[in-house]
């Protein structure tokens, strides 16, 4: 946070659009996951570019709100940290340092039913 040249935090106001929001009408969390596929463009794009960036969860909502004068109604999603960085990792942070795994993709694939492998005849790596 301290090293990084720009820090940008990511809201969601539930407000904008409203009352008639595409997806949301049905699941209240799909305002949210558009956030989420925003940052994960920007982040996308950043490391076209050739920047890093950082997803800083470990504050406490009510001290973003305060610092950033965010209203009641409008929620922080992420703090990212954005800038040039000495290298891009080809494996990610998490691989690297042994914290976890990379998943077999069949691993995470339910058939017809969640708890039920694909069968190879669905494989979708075939
Ligand atoms: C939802 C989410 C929250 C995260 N929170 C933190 C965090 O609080 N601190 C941290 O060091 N990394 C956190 N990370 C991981 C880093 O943002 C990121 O994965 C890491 O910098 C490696 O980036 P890269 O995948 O572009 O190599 C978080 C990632 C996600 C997706």
């Amino acid at each position: 946070m301290l090293e990084s040249s720009l820090g940008i935090v990511v809201t969601y106001d539930p407000q904008r659009g409203a009352p008639a929001v595409l997806g949301r009408h049905a699941i209240a969390d799909a305002g949210l996951y558009s956030v989420c596929l925003a940052i994960q463009n920007l982040w996308l794009a950043a490391t076209a570019e050739g920047l890093g960036v950082g997803w800083v969860s470990f504050y406490r909502e009510q001290f973003l709100r305060e610092l950033l004068g965010i209203p009641a109604r409008v929620r922080p999603v992420a703090w990212l940290c954005l800038g040039p960085v000495r290298e891009l990792q080809a494996r990610p942070d998490l691989e690297r340092h042994g914290w976890r795994h990379r998943m077999p993709l069949m691993q995470v694939l339910h058939e017809e039913q969640f708890g039920c492998p694909v069968t190879s005849a669905n494989d979708p790596r075939q």
